[in-house]
């Protein structure tokens, strides 16, 4: 499954995830930049905190129950297509993937 994480700065990096994994795991095993998942994906922080690319938006689909709440917390704006990357979870359908990184994290 490919994933294009686009930084804050406009650098993009695409990695190949194994299908199965979420989005913050797929971006701390390939050492990109602006992706902390503080938590390991417990919901528990919103330092997984990203913006899925609009052509995405139905794809991903809707923000999981908690994720509103945590990303109350999260550094950076948070936008109608704001999510916490550590719940999206990398299926095939998802082949293709563009989430953009805030600027901060913590
Ligand atoms: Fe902590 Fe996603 S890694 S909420």
């Amino acid at each position: 499954v490919k994933v294009t994480y686009v930084a804050a700065d406009g650098t993009r990096t695409e990695v190949d995830a194994p299908p199965g994994s979420n989005v913050m795991q797929t971006a701390l095993d390939n050492d990109v930049d602006g992706i902390v998942g503080e938590c390991g994906g417990a919901m528990m922080c919103a330092t997984c905190h990203c913006y899925v690319d609009e052509d995405w938006s139905d794809a991903t689909g809707a923000r999981r129950d908690g994720e509103d709440d945590m990303l109350d917390c999260a550094a950076d704006e948070v936008r109608p297509n704001s999510r916490l990357s550590c719940q999206i979870r990398l299926t095939e359908g998802l082949d293709g993937l563009v989430v953009h990184l805030p600027e901060e994290q913590v």
